[in-house]
């Protein structure tokens, strides 16, 4: 019996030892230590041997099935470990591998320009005001004393959406004039930025929709001197504090006075150059004292209120700042032009 447990002990030992996955090892437990197992087999055969080799047989037996025991557990730990090694090796991420690069986008340059132009303005006190590019005709023209025969209400002019011409795409942003003052009365410090519409052919100067960025001031005692001195203030924070600029009269049915606003070109200093098509100056913005027919029409006093109004055209701001040669370019929206900003 002592060679048979000896045997068993060995036979279970390299067993164990070369068991590779959890049910090899739970078959080599149950053939040696099961219910039908080869040590159990043995361990019955102890009632017939004598009174003295009995206990000498039963400790052997026992040591076998302890070291078969420990040498069991141990193996199961080992394939436990190594099942776990394989599983983080599988798993293994490579930092070292290039990212894929994401397009991260920025700020339009015309929006560059318009959020600076905004600035100044809120600086300075004005409100910023938003509105319809569908607009009624009533608000576009007639509200702003444009005469019924005046050229801008042409259909070969403007977007009419309607047959009775009664609503447009609005061709300016001066309608916000006549909105910001029936909804807030006076006095009013304003400035509305936002797109307008015309029946242009696309070149390099024009666009059937461009940008326009509308002001107006209405209070008591406004003079044509509060409209030089704010015009100035912004032109000189946008194009440097030496620009010299020139007020030259001009007319629009809204205003009266009215009048153009020129910047001495900053390339030729005046002399003509083709930065300025050789006029020496270069054309900004119109503005005016607001027409007493149309603070009356919008249920303002004249007697007791005076205000300028002003417009400008952005993407012509944009193109100056950013010396963008074709206003395509602005809209076409190639990420080769729009990375350079
Ligand atoms: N609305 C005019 C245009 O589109 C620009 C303009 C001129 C606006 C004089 C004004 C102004 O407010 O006072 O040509």
């Amino acid at each position: 019996m002592k060679e048979q447990l000896e045997a068993i002990r060995a036979l279970a030992l390299s067993a164990i030892s070369g068991a590779e996955t959890g049910s090899a090892l739970e078959a080599v437990r149950v053939q040696y230590l099961g219910k039908k197992g080869e040590l159990t087999a043995v361990l019955k055969q102890m009632g017939s041997l004598t009174p003295q080799e009995r206990p000498v047989m039963g400790q052997l037996a026992n040591e076998v099935r302890s070291a078969v025991e420990t040498a069991l557990e141990a193996q199961a730990a080992r394939l436990a470990e190594k099942a776990l090694a394989e599983k983080l090796a599988g798993e293994t991420l490579d930092v070292t591998i290039p990212g894929k690069k994401c397009q991260v986008g920025h700020k339009h340059p015309m929006y560059t320009v318009l959020d600076e132009i905004k600035e100044i303005f809120i600086n300075m006190g004005f409100e910023i005001m938003d509105g319809p590019e569908i607009e009624q005709a009533d608000y576009n023209f007639t509200k702003l004393n444009a005469p019924e025969n005046h050229p801008s209400r042409d259909w070969t002019d403007t977007f009419y959406l309607t047959e009775d011409s009664s609503i447009l795409l609005r061709s300016q942003t001066s309608p916000m004039q006549i909105r910001a003052m029936e909804t807030y009365g006076v006095p009013i410090r304003m400035i509305s930025p936002g797109r307008v519409y015309r029946k242009d052919e696309v070149d390099a100067t024009h666009s059937p929709m461009f940008h326009q960025i509308e002001g107006l001031v209405v209070d008591k005692g406004i003079t044509m001197a509060d409209l030089k001195g704010t015009l100035n203030a912004v032109i000189r924070e946008i194009y440097g504090p030496n620009t010299v600029t020139r007020f030259r009269p001009h007319h629009f049915p809204f205003t009266e006075p009215s009048c153009e606003v020129d910047i001495q070109c900053h390339k030729c200093g005046g002399a003509g150059c083709p930065t300025c098509k050789g006029e020496g100056w270069i054309e900004v913005l119109g503005a005016g004292m607001v027409h007493p027919k149309v603070l009356r029409g919008c249920g303002i006093d004249p007697e007791v209120y005076s205000g300028f109004a002003f417009g400008m055209g952005l993407e012509r701001l944009a193109m100056g700042q950013f010396k963008i040669s074709d206003l395509r370019l602005i809209f076409e929206n190639d990420a080769r032009f729009l990375e350079q900003f």
